[in-house]
């Protein structure tokens, strides 16, 4: 089993869609390990964006994922990553298949609803980001 980290963001939210989109995940029987709603601080978003520090879309990026309240997610399956990334779709609209969130409740490229971890060491760290109650108990 592998745990991966998933954002609903500020615009799915928006448009009520956190229940359509954490169904899709759990019909497939993808366990929820985690789930809460947060309103993202500048510090945490920009953490959470480093790696893209830089890039034309970094400030975007960070101001919309800040914009309003969002639902993250810890799921758990056997390739938890790949298959909750399939799930989501391409980033660019054009390539977003039917049957994906995004293929099938978006077509913008920046309001792209939802976020999942690229690689397993990805997941672990953005987990560790995201529900450091999560982790085990550091040994005495
Ligand atoms: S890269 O450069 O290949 O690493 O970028 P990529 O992995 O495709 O995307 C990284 C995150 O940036 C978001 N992104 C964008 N947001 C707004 N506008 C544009 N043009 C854009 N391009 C990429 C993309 O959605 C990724 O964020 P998350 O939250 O992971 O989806």
């Amino acid at each position: 089993m592998e745990r991966t980290f998933v954002m609903i963001k500020p615009d799915a939210v928006r448009r009520k869609l956190v229940g359509e989109i954490i169904r899709r995940f759990e019909v497939r029987g993808i366990d929820i390990i985690a789930i809460k709603m947060l309103t993202v601080s500048q510090e945490l978003a920009e953490k959470h964006y480093a790696v893209h520090q830089g890039k034309p879309f970094y400030a975007p990026l960070v101001e919309f994922v800040v914009s309003g309240p969002v639902v993250a997610m810890v799921l758990e399956a056997d390739d938890a990553v790949r298959l909750a990334r399939n799930m989501i779709g391409a980033l660019k609209p054009s390539d977003a298949m039917p049957g994906t969130i995004r293929g099938d409740l978006t077509t913008d490229t920046q309001r792209n609803l939802i976020h999942g971890a690229d690689s397993p060491e990805t997941a672990a760290a953005e987990i560790a980001l995201w529900f450091p109650e999560l982790q085990e108990p550091a040994e005495s």
